[in-house]
Formats: structure tokens, C-alpha cells, sequence
């Protein structure tokens, strides 16, 4: 039996190794260009306590540390699926781990921050972070998962002080659903009794959990929040994370105005002044006690807009953030810890396993559309299924067909012959979640659709395979190279 009070001074153990950051910036390399961002932050006398950087190719984080010598940075990871019962048996898991510890060291960041969420789950992708089943079993899931990331953080990730970076633990936002059977609070105090990790509580992704559960048919936002707040276990918050929110261009804005916006996680758009007000109501809570950082998560947003935002918000909150961070550190101080051993998790056993995956496949084609809503974990959902009927209709075919990579644009010859013989692009999205495909190679999407959709035209149209062949020859040629020299191929918004 694993001890909560054990767990919790090892986190405590670790958190002392990080100092306090204050207000930053969660940012992209290539969008908008890192370097001209922090030059105009420069011009504007702006100087952010820290940068987050998401995951880039590595020469390209390399760059960067060199380019803000004195400047703290943290890192945003992506494709480690922690959520699923099977991610430590994949074959690409050794390798995607070892990239990532060569990032962290690269950057030499003071965390690893990933989303508790996935874009694969038994077989099935998807283009954006799908949230956790919200249960029990997956919360020990991700606690063991977490515990072997962090024990290999542990033995390769080095700073020049000699510290290993702590894996923070993100609540992923809502896009229109949840599923599960226990609260979301909950599932994050389950994780953290297990686990020596820390969280990240990204504002607008608390929003979306108001919006997409029946919270906001039961009660208003400012007592939401408070009851969140008091479940959730908030002495684990180690960075806030505030973003912007927008209607998906799938969905379109609100025609009446009447009721809350449909809005989901978007960097790119303005952060709306109710986040601010959250942010707040966070900040004033008594049990923030390990808070080491706030960051505007700004990749994909055009730099004017995050320097008026960024200035606006140091201006606002920067006293504040630095006496919620103080009242941390002095608490800390006060016990005294010793160091101790990382904490050794308590394996999940073969057949919970076994069924968590098979609770995952469901969970995969009821949210595409393949299987109706039925289980134990869909009960909230089914009872006002309009959430997830937008998320099946709207929001994931655009992902299929739009997102990450425009079939059209992409492969303009080959739809420009499917659509004189009267072949539809929606057909792709059933073939793309008709049945489980084993993993071929570490997620990247872009590589994923051009896989499926030479599938899709083979069977489909088998005497124009010669021309999608040409066409995908060449987007992954293009892909390769830019990679090569750390720029993307294309437009690809990062949802993170
Ligand atoms: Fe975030």
C-alpha cells in the first residue's frame, strides 16, 4: 500500500528544487517565431520570469536556450499517451521517452509539463487531446505511468545543478464532453496519493470543465470554482496555465446570445477577462501553497496580441503571483524535509489492464461516431448528449478531413478525381475509425493521414493509387525536410 503522506514529501522533496519563476510565457519555437516574440517583448521593456517551450526538434530547442542564456525554461511535452493502460508496451515508448529526457536536458528545463490526456488510444488517433475516462482504474493508470516517466526523468535528466526536472500533470480541457464515473477533482487527488508529481491548472481548461459537465445547468461559475477548488488537490499546483477560449470554426459562433459561449481551448484567440476573474478566485485560494509559476500559454497568437496581453496581465497580477508563491515557499521551509528515494509504484495488475484498454476502444468509437453511448461512464453524457453529438458530427470530422493538414491541399489531384466520380471526402472519416490499427511509428499525425488516406484511395479508387502514391511520395519528402531543418511543413496549429 502506497503511503499518501509518503508520496506527498517526496513531491515536497522535489518541488524545493525549483525556484520561484513568476509570470512567463507557455510558447511555440516556430508560431509565432520565438525570437522575434522576445525581441518585442524586449522593445516593450517586458522581460517574462520564464519560458515554457513546447516539444520542437531538438536542434531547434537547442537554439533557443542559447538565444535567452539567462532565462529559466520549462518544457511542454506531447505524445507521451500516460493515460493509456498499454503506452509502456508500445514500441516506440522507450524511444519517445529518451527523446523527450534529451529535450528536457537540452533546454535544461525545470519540468516536464504534459497533458493528462491522449491523441491515441487502442488503436484509434485523433488529431487533438481527447480527455482521460474520468474512473478510478485510469486514475492508477496514469499514476504508474507518471511514476516511470518521472523514475526515468530520475536517472537520465539532468540540470547543471544536478536536479532531475518534476513531471507536472496538466488537466486537459473539455472539448463538448466528459466521460467517467468519479469527479474530476477527485481523479487528480487519486493520482496525486499515489504519485510525487505536481499539476498544472490551466484556467481556461477549468472553464471548459464547468461548460461541458452538468455544473453549469446546477450552479453558478464563481461556486463552481469554489467547490473545484476545494476538492481538487490544489497543494499540488505547481504552474497556472491561462489561454484563450474561441468557438471552433466547425461550430460556428452563437446565433442568440442566449446562454454560456460554446467555447473550447484555443491558444490562438484573446483571452477572455472571465479566465482573469478565475484566476483570481485560484489565486486567493489558501491552499495554493506550492505555486511556483503563471504562464499566458500563447503559441499560435499573433505577437501584438501577446505583448498587450502579457503586459496587461504583469500589470494586473504580478504582486499577486509573487505573494502567492512566498506564502509557498514559507510554508515549505518550515517542515524541514530530508531528502528520500523516489517513490516505487505500485504495479496495476494484467486483467485491470485488460479492461481499462477495452473501456478505451469503447471509449474511442463512441466518441467518433462508430458505437452508441452506452456504459457506466456515459451516463452524465447520455442523459444531454448534445455535447458529444457536436463532437461527433462537427468537431472530429473537421479534424479528419481539415485539421493538422488539409486533405484538399494536401493531396489536390487525387480529391480533384474522387470528386468527378462522385466520392465523397466524408467517406474518409468512417475508414479512418473503422477498425484498431497497431502503431507503425511514434504519433505524428500529418504521417498518419497520409498513411490512411493512401489506404482510403487504394481501396476506394484502385486505378488512381499510382497518383495518391506520387502525391504522398512527395508530402513526405517535404515533411522530412523541414524537419530536418526544425520548421513545419505547413500550418499546423498545436493544440496543446
Ligand atoms: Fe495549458
Amino acid at each position: 500500500m502506497v503511503d499518501p503522506n509518503f508520496v506527498h514529501q517526496d513531491f515536497q522533496r522535489r518541488l524545493r528544487k525549483i525556484p520561484p519563476q513568476g509570470m512567463g510565457l507557455s510558447v511555440d519555437v516556430y508560431s509565432p517565431d520565438l525570437f522575434e516574440l522576445v525581441n518585442k517583448l524586449r522593445e516593450r521593456g517586458l522581460r517574462p520570469g520564464y519560458l515554457e517551450v513546447f516539444k520542437a526538434a531538438t536542434t531547434a530547442l537547442t537554439t533557443v536556450r542559447q538565444f535567452v542564456p539567462d532565462m529559466p525554461l520549462a518544457y511542454h511535452g506531447e505524445g507521451l499517451w500516460i493515460t493509456q493502460p498499454d503506452v509502456q508496451e508500445s514500441p516506440f515508448f522507450q524511444q519517445d521517452v529518451g527523446e523527450m529526457v534529451a529535450q528536457l536536458n537540452s533546454v535544461q528545463s525545470l519540468w516536464l509539463n504534459h497533458e493528462c490526456a491522449m491523441k491515441q488510444m487502442a488503436g484509434y488517433s485523433f488529431g487533438t487531446y481527447v480527455p482521460p475516462l474520468y474512473t478510478r482504474l485510469s486514475a492508477e493508470v496514469v499514476a504508474a505511468n507518471v511514476a516511470t516517466v518521472q523514475q526515468a526523468m530520475d536517472r537520465q535528466g539532468r540540470r547543471a545543478d544536478g536536479t532531475a526536472p518534476l513531471f507536472l500533470l496538466e488537466m486537459p480541457p473539455l472539448t463538448y464532453f466528459s466521460a467517467g464515473t468519479i469527479p474530476i477533482p477527485h481523479f487528480f487527488r487519486l493520482v496525486t496519493a499515489l504519485v510525487p508529481c505536481g499539476l498544472v491548472l490551466d484556467i481556461g481548461h477549468l472553464w471548459t470543465v464547468y461548460r461541458y459537465t452538468d455544473a453549469c445547468r446546477r450552479t453558478s461559475l464563481e461556486r463552481f470554482v469554489r467547490e473545484f477548488l476545494d476538492e481538487f488537490p490544489l497543494e499540488r499546483v505547481v504552474e497556472i496555465h491561462v489561454a484563450g477560449l474561441a468557438c471552433h470554426e466547425s461550430v460556428g459562433e452563437p446565433k442568440g446570445g442566449e446562454g454560456l459561449p460554446e467555447w473550447i481551448d484555443a491558444h490562438a484567440a484573446p483571452i477572455p477577462s472571465i479566465l482573469f476573474t478565475m484566476l483570481e478566485q485560484v489565486l486567493a485560494h489558501p491552499n495554493l501553497v506550492s505555486l511556483r509559476a503563471v504562464a499566458l500559454e500563447v503559441d499560435t497568437k499573433p505577437i501584438e496580441m501577446i505583448v498587450e496581453e502579457y503586459a496587461e496581465a504583469v500589470r494586473r497580477f504580478s504582486l499577486l503571483v509573487q505573494r502567492t508563491m512566498a506564502r509557498g515557499t514559507a510554508v515549505e521551509q518550515s517542515m524541514g524535509l530530508t531528502p528520500r528515494p523516489a517513490t516505487v509504484q505500485e504495479p496495476v495488475c494484467q486483467s485491470d489492464r485488460q479492461q481499462l484498454r477495452d473501456d478505451y476502444a469503447r471509449y474511442a468509437q463512441i466518441i467518433s461516431g462508430q458505437a452508441p453511448i452506452t456504459g457506466p461512464e456515459w451516463q452524465e453524457t447520455a442523459a444531454e448528449a448534445t455535447g458529444l453529438a457536436r463532437y461527433r458530427t462537427s468537431y472530429v470530422p473537421h479534424e479528419i478531413l481539415h485539421w493538422g493538414g488539409d486533405l484538399a491541399e494536401m493531396f489536390p489531384q487525387t480529391c480533384r478525381t474522387l470528386a468527378e466520380r462522385g466520392i465523397c471526402l466524408t467517406e474518409f472519416v468512417a475508414f479512418w475509425f473503422r477498425s484498431p490499427r497497431p502503431l507503425t511509428h511514434s504519433y505524428d499525425f500529418f504521417l498518419l493521414k497520409i498513411e490512411r488516406f493512401l489506404e482510403f484511395v487504394s481501396e476506394r479508387a484502385p486505378d488512381i493509387r499510382d497518383c495518391v502514391q506520387q502525391e504522398c511520395d512527395s508530402l513526405r519528402l517535404a515533411y522530412a525536410q523541414a524537419n530536418e531543418v526544425g520548421e513545419p511543413v505547413m500550418e499546423m496549429e498545436p493544440s496543446q
